[in-house]
């Protein structure tokens, strides 16, 4: 593989959690820091749809409905970011989907905790694959 063929984007969410806590500085510094570049960054509310949309694969599962209120339950920081191979380290970044788990010295496993209400409250998505990041970055950002 080339290095061009290693420069990706990304789609991170800071989620309404994060946004409530004010946690977007230390999402984006970290994002910073780690080297990659911010793109392009939007503070907005997320809809019934585009939420439909950028869950699809999640539809059926039993988190889908707590999970798209908690989505639309304040408003969202929206980022692309640039770098090689951003998509694996931001993953690598935000740590394990659990918070409780997730290991300290990632967003999650530094900032987030369970709260026993049923929803995983764990502050940042990121695309995983190069499929979503590009279908994710479509529906957030049209015309990017
Ligand atoms: P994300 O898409 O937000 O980056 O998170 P992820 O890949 O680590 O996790 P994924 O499996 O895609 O799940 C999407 C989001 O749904 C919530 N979730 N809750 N209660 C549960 O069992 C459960 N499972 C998933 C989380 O907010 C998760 O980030
Ligand atoms: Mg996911």
């Amino acid at each position: 593989m080339t290095d061009a063929q290693q420069l990706e984007r990304t789609l991170v969410l800071v989620k309404p959690d994060g946004v409530a806590r004010g946690l977007v500085g230390e999402v984006l510094g970290r994002i910073e820091r780690k080297g990659y570049r911010l793109e392009a960054i939007e503070l907005r509310m997320a809809t019934r749809e585009l939420l439909a949309e950028h869950y699809h694969e999640h539809r059926r599962k039993p988190f889908y409905e707590p999970l798209v209120e908690f989505m639309l339950s304040g408003p969202i920081i929206a980022v692309v970011a640039s770098g090689d191979r951003v998509i694996e380290g931001f993953r690598s970044l935000a740590g394990a989907t659990d918070p409780t788990a997730a290991a300290p010295g990632t967003i999650r496993g530094d900032l987030a905790r369970d709260w026993g209400v049923g929803v995983t409250k764990n502050i940042v998505h990121g695309s995983d694959s190069r499929e979503s990041a590009e279908r994710e970055i479509a529906l957030w950002f049209p015309g990017l």
